[in-house]
């Protein structure tokens, strides 16, 4: 397998990371996941100018015109004869003593880019999938991709022992996003999803999701929705790079449009697989 480091095609093995990566220590940078099907990255420009909101948002100047980028992991995702999986990329802010403030006279980011092969999830995509609800105990600005991940992580892992895929995340009953996706609900024909601000990422597959709407004359209000309008919506499903249009047919434990996928759902996801193919 081979990766990118700092704008050198390595072997991953031949890879290291310094101890006092800023990264590695504090979180101390931003990440991407950019989908790849049939060997092309999919929605990359939308990425990338994410990807460039969130590190300016840190203060992190990436090292790279969006050319050069661009042009990198093009050559790794044909170096790894890559079809379908994902990318992953990442900038730290680099290689200083461990102090809090930023390194003075400024740091050269550390950059970190590799592939997965992934499939797409068909089984989950058809039947849906389980999630709990559980409080959202992150920062104010989960807007910006960082990779700080841990309050995700610990909801995340909460679902997991619970044999769920998801974890909904609320803050004081309203409904932000979920601990690796966006969701919304669909109510009398209608669908609800948090708005794009600080309280959620502005995921790329919510904005593919919406422009589909608005396409297809489908209504959607975006207002943040309650736990108690979740929990008796007519269909709830995420969205996210590795997720597509998930439809979540549990939820607490509880059934949703009976356990199956709802027909928006459905259609959100046919429409979605036309943009992907
Ligand atoms: N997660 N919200 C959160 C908290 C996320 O981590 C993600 C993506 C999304 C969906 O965003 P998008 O549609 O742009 O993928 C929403 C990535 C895939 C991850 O961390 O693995």
């Amino acid at each position: 397998q081979n990766v990118i480091l700092n704008g050198e095609l390595l072997e991953r093995g031949e890879a290291s990371i310094d101890i006092e990566d800023r990264g590695y220590q504090f979180g101390d940078g931003v990440y991407e996941v950019i989908r790849v099907y049939n060997g092309k990255m999919f929605t990359e420009e939308e990425h990338l100018e994410r990807l460039w909101a969130s590190a300016a948002s840190i203060g992190i100047e990436i090292p790279y015109s969006k050319e050069q980028l661009q042009e990198q992991l093009k050559a790794l995702v044909e170096k790894d004869k890559l079809s379908l999986g994902t990318v992953y990329l990442q900038f730290t802010r680099g290689i200083s003593p461990r102090k809090h403030p930023f390194p003075a006279g400024g740091v050269t980011p550390t950059f970190v880019a590799y592939t997965r092969e992934v499939g797409r999830p068909v089984e989950k995509l058809q039947a849906g999938v389980k999630a709990i609800i559980t409080d959202d105990i992150r920062w104010l600005r989960c807007d910006i991709k960082s990779l700080n991940l841990l309050g995700n992580l610990l909801a995340n892992q909460k679902a997991a022992e619970a044999g769920c895929d998801e974890a909904v995340l609320h803050r004081e009953g309203r409904v932000t996003e979920g601990s690796h996706s966006n969701i919304s609900i669909v109510k009398d024909g209608k669908i609800h999803t948090h708005p794009a601000n600080h309280f959620i990422l502005n995921g790329i597959s919510r904005r593919v999701m919406l422009e589909i709407c608005k396409r297809e004359n489908i209504s959607v209000i975006e207002e943040p929705f309650t736990l108690e309008e979740l929990t008796q919506a007519d269909e709830v499903f995420l969205t996210g790079t590795t997720v597509e249009v998930m439809p979540v047919v549990e939820l607490a434990g509880k059934e949703i449009s009976g356990g199956k996928p709802g027909p928006l759902t459905r259609k959100l996801q046919d429409l979605f697989k036309n943009e992907i193919e």
